[in-house]
Parts: structure tokens; sequence; C-alpha cells
């Protein structure tokens, strides 16, 4: 499925708002936590991860329904990295899952991303997280694996993946379009 529900938006959070995106990760069941922080993360790790995010500038994109945000994605600053490149990260809670949520934020975050002037992106997950493995093909990342972790850069220079040079969709209105297009085509 393509469509985001006709109740949600995806909108970059501003930071008044991150307080949302604590309360997303804290709500992630462990299994998802455990996904998508490589490993074991108690209340007080997510607590102070979102505080960092807020304090560092991490420019996180959200799915927003009735003032929850349900999905995030994160655009880690590149000083942050040893070598520049910027961090990604993405996490839907279940209830939102397979309805296309993930792509239409990658979708953004890669827009938000070009706009910064950023050249590539780099993404870590564990190898039999199948699902991110997915969602980052889909965008044209190469991942390799090393340690259980597979790691991934896009290239935003030379997309390789019509999906990661293609505008981003921000409503549901534009996810049904996008959606009709796409089987249009
Ligand atoms: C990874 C995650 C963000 C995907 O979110 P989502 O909203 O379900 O993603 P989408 O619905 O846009 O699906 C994206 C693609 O991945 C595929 N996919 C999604 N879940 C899958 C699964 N469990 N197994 C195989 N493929 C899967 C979909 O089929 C889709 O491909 P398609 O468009 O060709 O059909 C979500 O599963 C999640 O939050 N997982 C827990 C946190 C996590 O692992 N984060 C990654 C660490 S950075």
């Amino acid at each position: 499925m393509n469509g985001l529900p006709a109740n949600g938006s995806i909108r970059t959070l501003t930071a008044r708002e991150m307080l949302l995106l604590r309360e997303h990760l804290l709500r992630l069941d462990p299994e998802s936590r455990r996904d998508r922080f490589n490993g074991a993360a108690d209340e007080s790790f997510v607590e102070s991860y979102a505080a960092r995010c807020l304090a560092d500038g991490t420019v996180v994109i959200g799915y927003v329904e009735d003032g929850k945000v349900l999905g995030a994605a994160e655009l880690h600053q590149p000083d942050s990295s040893d070598d520049g490149v910027p961090e990604i990260a993405f996490s839907v809670e279940r209830s939102a899952r397979r309805k296309g949520v993930g792509s239409v934020l990658f979708k953004r975050l890669i827009t938000e991303a070009e706009g910064r002037g950023h050249e590539s992106l780099r993404i870590t997950t564990g190898y039999r997280n199948k699902a991110m493995r997915a969602l980052a093909h889909k965008f044209g990342a190469h991942l390799t694996f090393r340690h259980g972790e597979s790691t991934g850069s896009i290239d935003l220079k030379h997309p390789t993946q019509p999906e990661a040079a293609t505008p981003a969709v921000t409503t549901a209105a534009d996810a049904a379009r996008a959606a009709m297009n796409f089987s249009r085509a």
C-alpha cells in the first residue's frame, strides 16, 4: 500500500515539538526499539537520545496523526560523524507500518538533505532487519555487512534509484496521487 491515512501528515518538527519525538521513540515496542537503536535501549537511554537530538540540531521529519508523532526520519548533523557524512535513521510505530509512511519519510528526508547541500547519507541497521533493508534498497542504498550490522550509503549526487530522485510527497493527498501515478506507470 502506498497511500497515507487521510488524517496523517508529514512535516519537519519544530524545537518545541521534539518532545513528540521522545514520546514516539518511547512508545516503540521492545523489538522495534532494539531494531531502531541496533541494540538494547532502556527508557533513560531513549530520553537522553531525544534530548541530544534537540541539543545538536538533528532535523526530524515526523509523520503526525492526531497530534502524535507515529513515525520519524532523523537527519543528524554532519559534524556528529567522524567523516562528515550525515547519519539518518527511521522509525514507524507498528500501527502505521506497511502503508508507505517510511517511504514518504525517506523521500522527504532526501529532499531536506539535498536542500542542505549534503552529497551522501549513511544508514546503519541490523542485518536481520528486513524492513529497513527493503526501505534502504528502495532508495538506492548500497548496504555492506560487518559485525552483524549493515551500513549503507546513499549517493545524492548520482541517485541510482528513481525513488531517490523524485520530489517528496508531503500530504496524504500527495501520497495518494503518487500511488496512482505509480500504478499507471
Ligand atoms: C523500517 C520501517 C521504518 C519501515 O516503515 P514502513 O512505514 O513500514 O515502510 P513502508 O511501508 O514505506 O515500506 C517500505 C518498503 O519496505 C518493505 N517492507 C516493509 N516492512 C517489511 C518487512 N517486514 N519485510 C520485508 N519488507 C518490508 C515494503 O514492502 C516496502 O517496499 P515496497 O514499497 O516495494 O512495497 C519500520 O519497519 C520500523 O520503524 N522498524 C523499526 C525501527 C527500525 O528498524 N529502524 C531502522 C533503523 S535506522
